[in-house]
């Protein structure tokens, strides 16, 4: 693939993205023992967008917390998040804040949700408009913390020490392990499974985990070859899609290099050409309609 993303909006003088790879994981560390440690009986569930899209009294603590240690750090700095609460900027930094990435996995106490933390530049609220420098993804049940700051790599931080991360060298697309996910809306889950009855066939099989901020994590640190998605929101994918790109795996979007709502993809680079190609075409059959 030719068309891989590196440049964007530029990184403004003196924001230095080692120092916010270094916050990311700071704060998301900080976020993560708060969501575990301080779980409680009640979560006090509520729904967003649609009955299943919920969200729970820890993902609004979550989230106000992190607000709050990177106003400390950096306090010129903007903030948008997943839940309510945002803040106002004049660094040009924006942090991108997942505080619960995979709730339904959390409700359930399935252990593969994350807080996802990304330092952006550009304009947010645009498509394609910004770009991340920074990012940290935490499983807080593993203690697996994703972090990569925009070209320096990627790592995987557990109890053990921390380890580069590469993308596979998968070639073959019918021996290839996918992740994917769905979003809460019903019309455009029945045009999800309808695009991956079509994909199935044709590859070694899909995973779906529940939290699309370690599913790109997982492509990464190569336990997936690829992942796609459409109807991400920023906030999922910030973090995740710069530690995939910066472990060497090709990330884009539908129409172009900008991975973005109608599509997000990030696969392995012997996988790319036939990968992008054949999601592309069968999200342009059977998702978009819907957005
Ligand atoms: C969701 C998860 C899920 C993905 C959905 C996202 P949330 O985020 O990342 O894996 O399939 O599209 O909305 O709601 O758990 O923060």
């Amino acid at each position: 693939m030719g068309e891989q993303v590196t440049a964007g909006p530029e990184v403004p003088t003196g924001v230095d993205p080692v120092e916010l790879e270094q916050i990311a994981c700071e704060v998301a560390r900080a976020a993560g023992r708060l969501i575990t440690e301080e779980r409680p009986r009640d979560l006090g569930v509520s729904a967003k967008s649609t009955r299943t899209d919920v969200v729970t009294e820890m993902d609004q603590a979550s989230q106000e917390l992190l607000i709050t240690l990177l106003g400390e750090r950096r306090p010129r700095d903007a903030v948008v998040g997943e839940e309510e609460g945002a803040a106002v900027g004049t660094s040009g930094v924006t942090w991108v804040l997942d505080p619960i990435d995979g709730t339904v996995n959390y409700l359930y106490d399935i252990p593969a949700y994350a807080v996802s933390v990304a330092a952006v530049v550009g304009d947010q609220g645009v498509e394609g408009g910004w770009r991340s420098i920074a990012g940290a993804v935490l499983n807080p049940v593993s203690g697996e913390l994703f972090h990569a700051h925009v070209g320096g790599g990627a790592r995987l931080t557990t109890a053990s020490g921390t380890v580069a991360l590469a993308a596979t060298g998968a070639s073959d697309l019918g021996l290839a392990l996918l992740g994917t996910g769905f979003g809460y809306d019903a019309q455009v889950r029945s045009r999800q499974a309808r695009l991956l009855l079509e994909l199935l066939p044709q590859v070694r099989d899909i995973r779906r985990a529940g939290s699309a901020a370690l599913d790109l994590c997982a492509v990464a640190c190569g336990r997936l070859d690829g992942y796609y998605e459409s109807g991400l929101n920023a906030w999922d994918r910030a973090a995740g899609e710069l530690v995939a790109r910066e472990a060497g795996a090709v990330v884009v979007g539908l129409g172009g290099p900008d991975a973005g709502r109608d599509l997000t993809v990030a696969v392995a680079p012997g996988l790319a050409g036939p990968f992008v190609e054949l999601v592309r075409t069968l999200t342009r059959e059977h998702v978009t309609q819907d957005h």
